[in-house]
């Protein structure tokens, strides 16, 4: 379809209806020139397709789905061909289903563990979370439909989520908040985006051109359409000569007419609507012409296969002695009612109409040796010393008890945060006494981020199942008797307590104000840098197997940033069982003059093993790698040095290292003026010659005096006057250079400086 010339023939009135939804679900049509309408759906882990009575928070019902591990399993399992094969599964349900978009994936970074959507997010880390997400969109676009990545941007909380305003620096939102929608849109090319209910930095994020065009399509080469999350229009008019081309659900025609006044009224260009408009029927043409509603959607094939995908997330957070696997020939006491009701999704618009659920005690069918109490009370969050001591008693007579615990869904929900880290006191005390009872104890956790263990010591085992869909009862059991080895590692760092996080003074902010003031240091890049004891650090999780990494090289020792380098690594399995392992390359910038984080993923690559059996996991790393992104130069910068590469199986656990140079001819503009201290010129190789006047000068105020007493007080004195100097601005020299240099020569010598 020529969109364009389409566009043409549409009257204005009309160009400005299309801007907007048909109802909640449906795009548009326009009957006079045939132009269809489409359905899209949320997203992001399963179709929640709502024929009647629609919303945008999963009150009413949607049609029976699958229901895939969420983001916040899928993440852990650093997997991006599983992130494809998700993406295939939808992409085909969608076209089965009529869908011209599903509503995914979600992306935002996981700031605090108190954000109510952690759940849906991927991870605290942007490298992680954009090239999963980009692996997903591939899979997804592959059968002619489109994703939506959501929700675009710096959207890390719940609490006032239409009207907070994050306040972000530039630094920070390019390397945090932007950097995975960046790979996302760069890698995959997704159909569309969608921003955020939030504010940044003031401008309501479907109201702000920087984002919405400068840097989406202007630097990234967006393409597709930009949605607004439901609801999230304030000023439409304002939207649109953002770059905000379709406002969904829409505002009863309210948001049209606006548009057409604003036309009218010359404050906004028809153009910016006509671009609008071809952005959108872009989309629906794209979907329209490739529809393959014959598509079959084999749901049960889908069951098996989001077992398979929770198989792939699950991680071994710890495991003494070996206590897992468990054998099948074994008394097991499985403890708490979610060993019989799975929490595997969370709560708002991405609630999946399971069409089949499978807990770990329907999984266990077939098992003998399986006896089970419930311990507590989910709907309740409670529990009574009568479920306490029956558990109690049945894990005396056990050889191991697994105790299922995790969030219950009104914890952790879209909508709202959560405001503390723990689980609930039923479930610690439940495990407590289950702990006490029986040394065995392995504990399973249904939680969309970390939550405190204060029985961390008292267990053998813990495993992070995530939200992992539908069928995580039978994947939970694959892992727990070893009919699969847990191969997932954390997407985010545990901290032993909430207040550790390091958004913890500011999450939340004050009214509509949230500072964004811990930076860049965000999980892991806070955890490292103040070198901090965590409960689990990011990228850990074991596995029934060892592995061995050797070997490490590099193809080159030095290069420039416009170079590549390629990092290989041998990883060798040498224990008894087949295994998978997610190997983890951390680029350390060994000195920088910008405030850097100690280490940052830049690859990671699953592998899998049969005993002995030995890979090479190969990286190849580009300019960003090694880059922050600088201010001044409003671009990604590498400055000239050594940087370390470390290759291990977490971010705390680096098995391999080599160093490289990287050297950058790119000079950060400066222009040197009166104020500009000695230091910062000093370490400015071209102008640093032209100063020799001026230090000429001062030296002699300057010089360590000779008559200290002793040899440490002139130690300090030189140290001192040396300091002196450096910190000095130029000006100085008219005060302290005996009048060695005029005002008239200092000028010329700025000038010199600032020609060099
Ligand atoms: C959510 C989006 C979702 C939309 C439609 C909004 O409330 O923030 O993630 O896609 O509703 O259900």
């Amino acid at each position: 379809m020529d969109v364009k010339k389409l566009v043409a023939h549409l009257t204005l009135e009309e160009k400005a209806s299309l801007c907007s939804g048909l109802d909640f679900w449906h795009t548009k049509g326009a009957d006079r020139l045939n132009i269809p309408s489409v359905m899209v759906s949320d997203g992001p882990h399963g179709l929640r397709k709502q024929e009647e009575r629609a919303d945008h928070l999963a009150v009413n019902e949607s049609i029976k789905a699958v229901c895939f591990p969420a983001g916040s399993a899928m993440a852990a399992s650093f997997d991006t061909e599983l992130f494809g094969t998700l993406g295939d599964a939808l992409g085909a349900s969608c076209q089965a289903e009529g869908l011209a978009v599903v509503l995914g994936p979600a992306i935002n970074i996981k700031r605090s563990p108190l954000c109510g959507r952690n759940f849906e997010y991927l991870s605290e880390d942007p490298y992680l979370a954009g090239t999963e997400a980009a692996a997903y969109i591939k899979g997804v676009q592959a059968h002619n439909v489109g994703v939506s990545v959501k929700h675009y941007a710096a959207n890390s909380q719940e609490h006032r989520r239409m009207s907070s305003s994050s306040q972000v620096d530039e630094r920070t939102m390019r390397e945090i908040y932007l950097a995975a929608f960046e790979t996302a849109v760069r890698e995959a090319k997704p159909w569309t985006v969608m921003c955020s209910y939030n504010r940044i930095n003031g401008v309501y994020a479907s109201e702000d051109r920087l984002y919405l065009t400068d840097i989406l399509r202007g630097e990234w080469g967006f393409d597709g359409f930009v949605v607004s999350d439901w609801g999230a229009v304030s000023d439409r008019a304002r939207g649109v000569a953002a770059g905000m081309d379709l406002e969904m659900p829409g505002s009863g025609g309210v948001n049209d007419a606006k548009i057409v006044k604003a036309v009218r009224g010359g404050s906004l260009d028809e153009r910016e609507v006509d671009r609008a408009v071809e952005n959108i029927l872009n989309v629906v043409y794209r979907y329209a012409e490739n529809a393959k509603p014959e598509t079959e959607w084999d749901k049960e094939a889908q069951h098996e296969l989001s077992a398979k995908l929770a198989e792939e997330c699950m991680v071994l957070l710890k495991n003494d002695s070996g206590v897992l696997p468990l054998k099948k020939s074994d008394e097991i006491a499985f403890i708490g009612e979610f060993a019989a009701k799975p929490r595997f999704q969370g709560g708002g618009s991405s609630h999946i109409n399971c069409f089949k659920t499978t807990s770990a005690l329907e999984a266990a069918e077939g098992y003998q040796n399986i006896s089970y109490a419930k311990g507590f009370d989910i709907a309740g969050d409670s529990t009574t010393e009568e479920l306490l001591n029956e558990a109690v008693a049945l894990v005396k007579k056990a050889r191991a008890a697994v105790v299922f615990a995790g969030l219950p869904d009104s914890y952790e929900s879209e909508g709202y945060d959560r405001t503390h880290m723990r689980l609930p006191a039923c479930q610690n005390e439940l495990i407590r006494r289950v702990a006490e009872a029986n040394p065995n104890t392995v504990v399973v956790l249904h939680n969309g981020s970390p939550v405190e263990m204060p029985w961390v010591n008292d267990v053998k085992a813990i495993v992070e199942a995530y939200l992992g869909g539908q069928a995580v009862g039978k994947a939970t059991l694959s892992i727990l008797f070893g009919d699969a080895n847990p191969s997932g590692k954390l997407p985010e760092t545990f901290p032993l307590k909430l207040e550790d996080n390091p958004s913890y003074l500011f999450y939340g902010g004050e009214k509509d104000v949230v500072e964004y003031r811990e930076g860049v240091f965000v999980g892991y890049r806070y955890y490292d840098k103040k070198k901090m004891e965590v409960l689990f650090p990011f990228g850990h999780g074991l596995s029934y197997t060892t592995f061995e990494y050797s070997n490490l090289r590099v193809d080159k020792t030095s290069l420039t940033d416009n170079d590549t380098l390629t990092v290989s690594v041998d990883v060798k399995n040498t224990g008894g069982v087949f295994g998978k392992e997610a190997v983890q390359l951390y680029v350390a910038d060994r000195e920088s003059s910008a405030i850097r984080p100690e280490k940052e993923l830049k690859g990671f690559l699953k592998l899998a093993l049969t005993p002995n059996e030995t890979k090479t996991a190969s990286f190849t790393l580009d300019k960003r790698a090694f880059a922050y992104w600088n201010t001044t130069l409003r671009d990604w910068h590498v400055e000239s040095g050594i940087f370390d590469i470390l290759v291990g199986a977490s971010s705390r656990d680096i098995r391999c290292r080599a160093a490289v140079e990287v050297v950058s001819d790119v000079r950060i503009p400066v222009a040197y003026t009166a104020d500009s201290i000695l230091a910062d010129i000093l370490e400015d190789p071209r102008a640093k010659e032209g100063l020799k006047p001026v230090l000429d000068a001062l030296s002699n105020m300057f010089a360590p005096q000779d008559d200290a007493s002793d040899a440490a007080e002139a130690a300090i004195s030189a140290d001192m006057a040396a300091a002196m100097l450096r910190y000095m601005p130029l000006r100085a020299v008219l005060s302290f250079g005996g009048n060695r240099i005029t005002g008239d020569q200092l000028n010329a010598l700025l000038e010199r400086l600032n020609r060099a």
